[in-house]
């Protein structure tokens, strides 16, 4: 490689790289060794380490470093091993950069949305058969955190073959699936017709289920539109409106619980916006009908926790936010549980609403699309 060089500096505990142009890249001795990628280190087949912190001795020098094509030969002390990096490899996983560490920023991949925001459709048959139908949506599902279905069986269970496209079922005490089906009685229009506040499902369970899959068998009554929120959006908004107040609720853990069937008894103790320690969005919990008692909060920040909270149930409740669609049977939708909001829209009229859920996990899609993006 024309023009690149590497320099060993401070008693061969860091590599300085320098390449034409652009800044010069350092690595620490110790670094470099750890991420080896020769067979001894490394599994040539699985690609999984071989070697534990432990093997790489404490007083690890470099002694020797040369630029020989597209490859930097490292020679390590006291072992006396010589290693070859793929030099585009060490600038693609440099970290040797200005690190962006603003609070509540989106992770990769992620876009933001509001109002708006139009679903991204998939036809499950194609899906089925064809990875290059598969790929699109599930890009759009990473990218949004919900995506529409299409061409599903009305059947119960037909919400399954949705998970098989990515995954697997996450069983919970609800069962493998749940139903949401609501006999609307037009002279009884008290006790059904209610809307539902958006949120997260299940933020009492640690870890929560990532993935909620929603699939329609009937849909005649009047109203009961499904609608969304990008709880990542309302995040965003909230710590730009109220840095402080949004810093708040990341701060400190919110409680959950659930305990509304016999022998179950679920708690737990998570912030309501989860950052990354190093600031990014990680985890919505939204759920004003299973939060519990605030008892983790300090006194002397309770009055801003509240003034945020209600702040950010007042974002996520705004119109602005929202995306609005109806399913027809045959149609479903997958919604990421760990960042989009949910909701039912209230009913009107007479006529039948059956829906069956299930949970899955987003881990899981995630692979199966970066192992399609791979291929
Ligand atoms: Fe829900």
């Amino acid at each position: 490689m024309t023009g690149v060089h590497a320099v060993v500096e401070q008693d061969g505990q860091l590599l300085r790289l320098q390449q034409p142009g652009t800044p010069d890249l350092r690595f620490h001795s110790v670094w470099l060794r750890d991420n080896a990628p020769d067979p001894d280190t490394r599994d040539p087949g699985n690609g999984q380490r071989l070697i534990t912190l432990a093997d790489i001795p404490a007083d690890l020098q470099l002694s020797d470093a040369q630029v020989q094509d597209n490859t930097l030969l490292c020679t390590f002390q006291p072992e006396n091993k010589t290693v070859a990096f793929d030099i585009g490899w060490l600038t693609a996983n440099a970290y040797d950069h200005a690190h962006n560490t603003k609070p509540g920023r989106l992770p990769n991949h992620v876009e933001a949305w509001r109002a708006g925001c139009i679903p991204t459709r998939g036809h499950l048959p194609d899906m089925a058969q064809n990875p290059d139908a598969l790929r699109p949506w599930l890009t759009a599902l990473r990218r949004d955190g919900f995506a529409v279905v299409d061409g599903c069986r009305t059947e119960p269970g037909g919400l399954f073959d949705i998970v098989d496209l990515f995954g697997f079922v996450r069983e919970t005490n609800y069962g493998r699936h749940f139903e949401v089906r609501t006999e609307v009685n037009p002279v009884n229009l008290a006790y059904t017709g209610l809307g539902l506040q958006a949120h997260t499902d299940n933020p009492y369970r640690d870890p929560v289920p990532t993935l909620q899959v929603l699939a329609c068998l009937e849909n005649s009554a009047e109203g009961g539109e499904n609608m969304v929120v990008d709880g990542f959006a309302a995040a965003q908004r909230l710590r730009d409106e109220d840095p402080d107040g949004f810093a708040c609720l990341t701060r400190h853990p919110a409680r959950f619980s659930y305990t509304g069937s016999q022998g179950v008894a679920l708690h737990a103790r998570r912030p309501m916006i989860d950052l990354s320690p190093d600031g990014q969005l990680q985890t919505i919990r939204f759920n004003s009908r299973s939060a519990a008692t605030l008892t983790d909060v300090p006194f002397d920040d309770m009055v801003t926790y509240y003034r945020a909270y209600r702040r950010f149930s007042d974002i996520v409740d705004d119109p602005e936010m929202e995306v609005t669609f109806k399913l027809a049977p045959s149609e479903a939708f997958v919604v990421d549980n760990t960042r989009v909001l949910h909701a039912r829209k209230g009913y009107s009229g007479a006529g039948t609403r059956w829906l069956q859920g299930c949970y899955a996990d987003k881990d899981g899609l995630l692979s199966t699309l970066a192992a399609l993006e791979a291929s």
